[in-house]
């Protein structure tokens, strides 16, 4: 090669067919397409719900609205999820099964009409208001939300506490009580 040969002849002699230019562009782009790869997958993780319907952390539908059990029906236990299902006059309330005293799992005793822990004595109402005993706060609920066909929320558990109304606009709408979604009780 002469001393005065150009840049480009050096680029077209290094490489075997591939000059250093073309090469360095390649490889920027071979990590280019790695990262948007890598990124995609991060955002695809990110953007799946971490429990599956029906596992505790997830979501558990409860059918249509027009099936809600009647008011004044003792509260359902749902051991899977993890809460009681209560139908109260104001409306419908999921509370989480464990005492906000020590962690004891209380039960419903319907001959009191109350939830009574069985470790201490705490007592809470059908809706999971503080009554006595040494707890030092409401029961901890779950929201519950109603859905229309198109997934639009008609109706959710309130953040302050309380009942999703009922009866409910549709009473074709989906009930569902999201586990992953728990409000804690207020102190006494
Ligand atoms: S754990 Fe329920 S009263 Fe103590």
């Amino acid at each position: 090669m002469s001393v005065e040969a150009t840049a480009a002849e050096v680029e077209i002699e290094e490489g075997d067919g591939v000059t250093r230019r073309e090469f360095l562009n390649y490889a920027w782009l071979a990590s280019l397409g790695i990262f948007t790869a890598q990124l995609a997958g991060v955002s695809y993780l990110f953007a799946m719900p971490r429990f599956r319907a029906g596992e505790f952390g997830g979501v558990f539908p409860l059918g249509p609205a027009i099936n809600l059990p009647e008011v004044g029906i003792a509260p359902e236990k749902n051991s899977k999820g993890r809460f009681w299902f209560v139908r109260s006059e104001e409306g419908v309330y999921a509370l989480y099964i464990v005492c906000t005293h020590l962690g004891c799992l209380f039960q419903w005793q319907a001959t009191e009409n109350r939830f009574i822990c069985p470790c201490h004595g705490s007592q809470f109402s059908r809706t999971g208001q503080y009554l006595t005993g040494p707890a030092p706060r409401n029961l901890d609920m779950f929201v519950v939300r109603v859905e229309d066909d198109q997934g639009n929320v008609l109706a959710e558990t309130p953040a302050e506490e309380g009942p999703v109304p009922t009866p409910v606009p549709d009473p074709d709408a989906q009930v569902m009580v999201d586990t992953g979604a728990r409000l804690q009780g207020k102190h006494k």
